[in-house]
C-alpha cells in the first residue's frame, strides 16, 4: 500500500502554501477559484485521501453514526438496519454498527466506550432490561441520540416508534370479528414499551367486545421462538384450551405454529395464530401467517433523517413520530366454530387493512 499523500505534496504539485490546501480542503477561508482548481486537481492526481481521523480531531467530531440494536440475526432488524443506512450513505455518513444481544450491560459498554471516538449521531433500539435512558441523559455535546422502535423507560428525546396499539388492536378485532372469545396473547417483555402497547391494544379490543380475559391467558415472552414455543405449549395445556393465539411478534408466533403441530393441532381449523411484524417468513409457513405489518425500512429511515436534522443543528422540541402499521390477512384464521370449515382465505393472496 502506498504511503498517504500529505498536504505538503499537495501544496508543491499545485504551487500554493500548505495553509492554501488546508483551506481548500477543509472549506475554512474562500480562495481565489484559479488557486483552488490547481489544489483540487492536485489532489485528483496525487488520490489524496483526508485522514478522517485528523479531521475528527479538528472538528471534534467524526462522519461516523452508531447504531445500537438488540440482535441483527433477529429477522426482524435488518430492514431498519438498512433504513438507516441508506439514508446515512447518501449523507456521506458512515454506519457503524453494535448487537447488545438484549444485554443492557453490554448496551452502556457500547455507548460509554464508542463516546471517545466523536461519533456525528447515535441511533438506539434499546435492549430489554435496557437502562440506557439514564446514561443517554448526559449526551455528548453536539452528538445527538434518536431512539427508534423502542421507547427506552425514562427518555424523552426524539423516538421514532410503530403504532402499536392500533396494530395489536386490530389483529384482535379480526379474531373476535371472526367469531373468537377464547382469546390468549403471547406478549414481548413488559418492561418493553411496545410490549405493553401492544398488550393494551389486546385489551381495548376485549374490552369493547365485551369479553373478559382469562389471567392465565396472558403469557409473556421474550419476542423470540423459543421463548413463543414455551408460552405456547403452556397455553395448549390448559382447559378450556384458547381457539386462539395473538402472538405479539412473528418469531413468537412461529414457535406457537411449532407447538401446536408438535400437538398435533390444526392451525387455522383447531387453532387460529395472529402475529406481528409481517417478517418475510410470514408468507411462506403453512399456513401463511396473518400479522401485522411494520414498516420496518421506513422506521430505519425516519429515525436517520431525523438524526440528521439534529445534526444539522435543527432546534425542536424533542420529537416522537409514530408510524401507521397494517393487517395483513392471510390464512392462519378461522371460525372457532366451524373446525374443519373454511379459513378466512382460502385462495393465495391477502388483504391487508390499515391499522
Ligand atoms: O422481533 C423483534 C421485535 O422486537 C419486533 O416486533 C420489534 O418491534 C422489536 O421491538
Amino acid at each position: 500500500m502506498n504511503p498517504p499523500v500529505t498536504m505538503r505534496q499537495i501544496a508543491e504539485r499545485a504551487r500554493v502554501s500548505i495553509g492554501t490546501v488546508s483551506h481548500v480542503i477543509n472549506d475554512t477561508a474562500k480562495v481565489r477559484e484559479k488557486l483552488r482548481q490547481r489544489v483540487l486537481e492536485a489532489i485528483r492526481s496525487l488520490g489524496y485521501q483526508p485522514s478522517q481521523l485528523a479531521r475528527g480531531l479538528r472538528r471534534n467530531q467524526t462522519s461516523m453514526l452508531v447504531m445500537i440494536i438488540p440482535d441483527v440475526t433477529n429477522p426482524f432488524f435488518p430492514a431498519v438496519v438498512r433504513g438507516v443506512e441508506d439514508v446515512a450513505y447518501s449523507s456521506s455518513l458512515r454506519l457503524v454498527l453494535c448487537n447488545t444481544d438484549n444485554d443492557p450491560r453490554k448496551e452502556i459498554s457500547y455507548l460509554n466506550e464508542l463516546r471517545a471516538y466523536r461519533p456525528a449521531g447515535w441511533l438506539v433500539i434499546p435492549a430489554a432490561d435496557s437502562e440506557i435512558a439514564a446514561h443517554l441523559k448526559s449526551p455528548v455535546p453536539g452528538s445527538p441520540v434518536v431512539c427508534l422502535d423502542r421507547q427506552p423507560k425514562g427518555w424523552s428525546g426524539d423516538v421514532v416508534l410503530v403504532a402499536n396499539e392500533a396494530g395489536a388492536y386490530s389483529a384482535t378485532r379480526h379474531l373476535l370479528r371472526m367469531g373468537h372469545r377464547q382469546l390468549a396473547v403471547i406478549t414481548g417483555p413488559l418492561h418493553l414499551a411496545n410490549a405493553v402497547e401492544r398488550l393494551n391494544g389486546f385489551k381495548r379490543a376485549l374490552a369493547e367486545a365485551k369479553v373478559s380475559i382469562e389471567p392465565d391467558y396472558v403469557q409473556e415472552a421474550r419476542f423470540e421462538r423459543n421463548s413463543g414455543y414455551h408460552a405456547a405449549k403452556r397455553l395448549l395445556g390448559m382447559l378450556p384450551r384458547p381457539t386462539a393465539i395473538f402472538a405479539c411478534n412473528d418469531l413468537m408466533a412461529l414457535g406457537v405454529l411449532l407447538a401446536a403441530r408438535e400437538l398435533g393441532l390444526h392451525c387455522p381449523e383447531e387453532l387460529s395464530i395472529v402475529g406481528f411484524d409481517n417478517l418475510d417468513f410470514a408468507e411462506f409457513t403453512a399456513p401463511a401467517l396473518t400479522t401485522v405489518c411494520q414498516p420496518g425500512y421506513q422506521l430505519g429511515t425516519t429515525a436517520a433523517r431525523l438524526l440528521l436534522e439534529r445534526i444539522a443543528g435543527l432546534k425542536q422540541p424533542p420529537q416522537r413520530v409514530v408510524l401507521p402499521t397494517e393487517l395483513k390477512i392471510r390464512n392462519s384464521v378461522a371460525s372457532p366454530s366451524s373446525a374443519h370449515s373454511a379459513p378466512e382465505r382460502k385462495q393465495s393472496g391477502e388483504v391487508a387493512e390499515v391499522c
